[in-house]
C-alpha cells in the first residue's frame, strides 16, 4: 500500500466525523449513523485505491452503500480490503455522551477476516503482554499475567468491560480477584485499542461486542504491537452458516490477531465524534470552522500520527450534511 493512503484515510473519517456530529444529542441514531456513511461513501470516491468492502454497513440488500463487496476508490492505487464502522457508537452520539468515533482499517486485498455481522468474544491487551494471553484461560490467570507484564500489582490492574448483563459474571469474578473494573456503555473499538495506549492505564479489554468491531480493533492493535484475540459467537443455524459462507471452515476456532488481520501491512484511522479515552470529539469554534482530532497507524512502519484539523465548512460545502 501506498503511504498516501493513510492521510487519505484521514479526510474520510474526518468527513464522517462532521458530518454525524451535527446528529449529536438528537436522540435519532439511525440519522446519525446515516450521515457518517453517506460522508464517507462520498469521500471514498477521491481515493486512489482499489478497494473492496469486506466489513460494512450490511449486505447488498440491507444497505445502500458502504455494503460487503461494494468496491471503494478511483479504481487506480492499491487492491484492497476495507472495513467501514461510519460511526462506532451511535447511541453514544443519539444520546451526547463521550467516546464516539467514526473508523476505517484497511488491508492488502485478502487480508482482512470478512467478519460477519454476530457477536465475537475479545481479548485485548497492550505491547507488554502481547504473545501471552489467551482468550481461553480464565480471566484470572490472564489478570496474573497482565499484572506481571505491566509491572503491576493485582489492585492497580484494570479491566475495561462493557456493561451488558451478559458480563455480569465477569466483572464479579474481575472483582473478586482484586483488580479494577471499569464499564463503558458502548463502542468497544476504543475500549480495546485503550489497552494498547499505556496513559490511559487499562490494562485488559476483554468481553463480547460486535464481530465487525473486532476485526476493526485488531487492525489498530496490530498497528500498535498489542495483542487481541476474538472467538465468533453464531447465535443460531444461519449466523453459523453465514460465517462458513463468508470463508471461515470452523465458525468456533480461536482467531488470533494474524488470523484477523493477515499480512505485513494494515493502516487504521480514526476521527472522534465526542471525545473519549483516545480522542477528542469534533469541536465547532464559532463562525464556520469546526475543529477535529483524528489518529491513523501503520502496521509496516509503525508510525502512530494524532492530526488535529481546523475545517472552514463554507470552503467544503460537501460536508454540510445536516438533515435540518
Ligand atoms: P453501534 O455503534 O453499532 O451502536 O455499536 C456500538 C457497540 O457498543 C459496539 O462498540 C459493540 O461491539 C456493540 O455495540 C455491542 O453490542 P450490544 O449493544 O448488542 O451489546
Amino acid at each position: 500500500m501506498e503511504r498516501e493512503l493513510a492521510l487519505e484515510l484521514v479526510r474520510v473519517t474526518e468527513a464522517a466525523a462532521l458530518a454525524s456530529s451535527e446528529w449529536l444529542g438528537r436522540g435519532q441514531k439511525n440519522e446519525a449513523d446515516g450521515a457518517a456513511t453517506t460522508a464517507m461513501r462520498q469521500m471514498f470516491d477521491s481515493v486512489n485505491m482499489q478497494g473492496t468492502v469486506v466489513i460494512g454497513e450490511g449486505e447488498l440488500d440491507e444497505a445502500p452503500m458502504l455494503y460487503i463487496g461494494e468496491k471503494l476508490g478511483t479504481g487506480y492505487g492499491p487492491e484492497v480490503d476495507i472495513a467501514v464502522d461510519p460511526l462506532e457508537g451511535t447511541t453514544i452520539v443519539a444520546k451526547g455522551l463521550p467516546n464516539a468515533m467514526t473508523v476505517i482499517a484497511v488491508a492488502d486485498k485478502g487480508n482482512l477476516l470478512h467478519a460477519p455481522d454476530m457477536y465475537m468474544e475479545k481479548i485485548a491487551v497492550g505491547r507488554n503482554a502481547a504473545g501471552k494471553i489467551s482468550l481461553d484461560d480464565p480471566i484470572e490467570k490472564t489478570i496474573d499475567i497482565v499484572a506481571e507484564a505491566n509491572n503491576k500489582r493485582i489492585k492497580d490492574v484494570v479491566v475495561i468491560i462493557q456493561e451488558r448483563e451478559r458480563h455480569s459474571s465477569l466483572i464479579e469474578r474481575v472483582r473478586a480477584k482484586g483488580a479494577r473494573v471499569k464499564l463503558f456503555g458502548d463502542g468497544d473499538v476504543g475500549a480495546a485499542i485503550a489497552t494498547a495506549m499505556p496513559r490511559t492505564g487499562i490494562d485488559i479489554f476483554i468481553g463480547t461486542g460486535g464481530a465487525p468491531e473486532g476485526v476493526i480493533s485488531a487492525a489498530a492493535l496490530k498497528c500498535l504491537g498489542g495483542d487481541m484475540q476474538g472467538r465468533l459467537v453464531p447465535a443460531n443455524v444461519d449466523e453459523f452458516n453465514r460465517c462458513v459462507q463468508m470463508g471461515l471452515k470452523d465458525p468456533h476456532q480461536l482467531l488470533m490477531l494474524d488470523d484477523m488481520v493477515k499480512g505485513d501491512d494494515a493502516i487504521f484511522a480514526a476521527t472522534g465524534v465526542t471525545s473519549g479515552e483516545l480522542l477528542e470529539g469534533v469541536a465547532y469554534l464559532g463562525g464556520d470552522v469546526a475543529e477535529t482530532h483524528s489518529i491513523v497507524m501503520r502496521y509496516k512502519t509503525r508510525t502512530v500520527r494524532y492530526i488535529k484539523a481546523e475545517h472552514h465548512l463554507l470552503h467544503k460545502p460537501q460536508l454540510v450534511t445536516t438533515g435540518e
